[in-house]
């Protein structure tokens, strides 16, 4: 493939946002995962500090949290103060402490350096119920809640920023399901509730590739929102756990934009694309494995609904194809740098994240080297760039159809603080290696990290490392120059950054 950059036109300085992350409360992903007192790996918070050093390293920009599902039957006030009050989860069907609440969790964001995002219950919960938590949150002493967290011991406001009114409401999973009409009305009323208590705030509502869903949010309360939320899960296997096989995850990559694609034109449609981005706040290649939850009849035995949640952490199952799928979202998502300012990987820590945690230490997942070369060597400048004699193979769906499937997938960055240029490009192919010929003007030293493994199916586990990102110099660069990308590779080739 040849790629072409236009030096002077730039799609747009993308957000650090994009490299976002999710943590919910399920399975292992706060409590045994990044939550874990009395673990030798643990400070004096219980926070797993190799969990924050790998988080630090990828420097995730800002961090989702409670849930997801987990959220739409939470009470944040039975998690914060000296008296915690167990809950039992009715999304996931099992018994939350609460000792992992709201200041547990801006404590650990304090930790990262990241900013905290958090998601209200806008299932069980009410408008008034969203707006107090921003009492508690951002008000320097006005009112109880803000007097609460005094109390509790935190002087200083938490100044979170980032809330998400609900989560999946439209979905018959969610508790407190609702319809079109029901959500516009009460997303107009929480934004109203929460703006008046801090008008700081850049509120996000849930939607959907669904025309009448979004109108009805957006004519009700647009005006109010700052941003609109969706979620995708390609391979959506939280009943099944059939893994999609590397060709089968390589044709979920054909029109791997099309929700973008479809909320960007509803929004120039309603004129609101100037005023409200996208916040792509829940993605994975991989739905989670939790069976007979969301489904009509629910599971009876915990061997039908809770024991099978341990098959998420068969780290042999996290491959090139995951990283793969995910550095091609990664660059589909800086393409569209211009209406999408947030992304979220769901989750980070366990489950299908990209770090997996054990009492002894942690495991970095395929994904993992994906977000480090992606953040730590990609630049913030997206350029318009477009390519020729591109490799197009018909791949088989797991739904039979045949997608055809580009074979390279490129974008091309500069940085806004340095100089030189770094080229996204993954090699999609399963077994060969393919050229890529850089036609653009530049001058330099070229040095290229990649990962690949020796096979699609490489992984990482505790005691395997088959996917580790190597880095090769390539000399002096020309206009014209060729290199050959590995099979199932991710590559980041850097020319005369210095
Ligand atoms: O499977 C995890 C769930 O996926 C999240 O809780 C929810 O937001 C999404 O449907």
């Amino acid at each position: 493939m040849k790629l072409h950059m236009n030096k002077g036109r730039s799609i747009g300085k993308r957000d650090i946002m994009l490299y976002g992350h999710f943590i919910e409360h399920f399975h292992r992903q706060i409590y045994g995962g990044v939550y874990d007192p009395g673990n030798k790996l643990s400070d004096e918070d219980g926070l797993r500090t190799d969990v924050i050093d790998a988080m630090r390293k990828i420097k995730v920009p800002i961090l989702r949290w409670p849930g997801g599902c987990f959220v739409s039957s939470y009470h944040w006030k039975d998690a914060v103060g000296e008296k915690r009050t167990p809950m039992f989860d009715k999304a996931w069907r099992v018994e939350d402490p609460n000792t992992f609440g709201t200041d547990e969790y801006v404590k650990m964001c304090e930790k990262i350096g990241c900013e905290p995002y958090i998601c209200t219950n806008a299932g069980t919960g009410t408008a008034e119920e969203m707006s107090d938590w921003v009492e508690y949150c951002n008000l320097e002493y006005e009112g109880k809640y803000a007097k609460w967290r005094i109390e509790n011991g935190y002087e200083k406001p938490h100044n979170v920023k980032y809330w998400s009114i609900g989560n999946e409401n439209y979905g018959y999973w969610e508790i407190g399901a609702k319809c079109a009409e029901e959500w516009g009305r009460l997303v107009k009323e929480s934004a109203k509730m929460i703006k008046h208590v801090d008008p700081t705030t850049e509120l996000t509502a849930a939607a959907l590739t669904d025309i009448h869903w979004n109108i009805e949010l957006l004519e009700n309360s647009g005006e109010f929102l700052d941003w609109i939320s969706i979620h995708e899960y390609w391979d959506g296997i939280n009943q099944t756990n059939d893994y999609a096989d590397y060709e089968q995850t390589m044709a979920y990559t054909y029109r791997i934009g099309h929700s973008i694609d479809e909320v960007r034109g509803l929004l120039t449609a309603m004129k609101l694309e100037k005023k409200i981005k996208i916040a792509f706040d829940e993605w994975n290649l991989r739905g989670w494995y939790h069976p007979n939850v969301h489904t009509i009849k629910q599971g009876v035995t915990k061997e039908e609904y809770l024991y099978p949640r341990d098959k998420n952490d068969d780290n042999t199952k996290y491959t090139m194809a995951d990283a793969v799928f995910t550095a091609c979202f990664l660059n589909e998502l800086n393409r569209n740098c211009d209406i999408v300012g947030m992304a979220n990987y769901a989750p980070i820590v366990n489950t299908r994240g990209c770090i997996f945690t054990h009492k002894d230490g942690i495991v970095l997942r395929s994904t993992y080297h994906v977000f480090d070369m992606y953040v730590n060597l990609l630049g913030d400048i997206v350029h318009d760039s477009w390519n020729e004699c591109q490799v197009v193979k018909e791949m088989k769906a797991k739904s039979g159809e045949m997608k055809p499937v580009e074979m390279v997938d490129a974008i091309v960055t500069s940085f806004s603080d340095k100089a030189g240029y770094a080229v996204a490009a993954v090699n999609k192919e399963s077994d060969s290696e393919l050229p890529i010929t850089l036609d653009f003007e530049g001058e330099g030293n070229v040095v290229i990290s990649y990962i690949s493994g020796d096979s699609t199916e490489a992984y990482n586990d505790i005691d395997h490392e088959g996917v580790m990102i190597i880095k090769e110099e390539l000399g002096e660069f020309h206009q014209g120059m060729e290199i050959m990308l590995k099979p199932h590779s991710v590559n980041i080739i850097q020319v005369g950054v210095r």
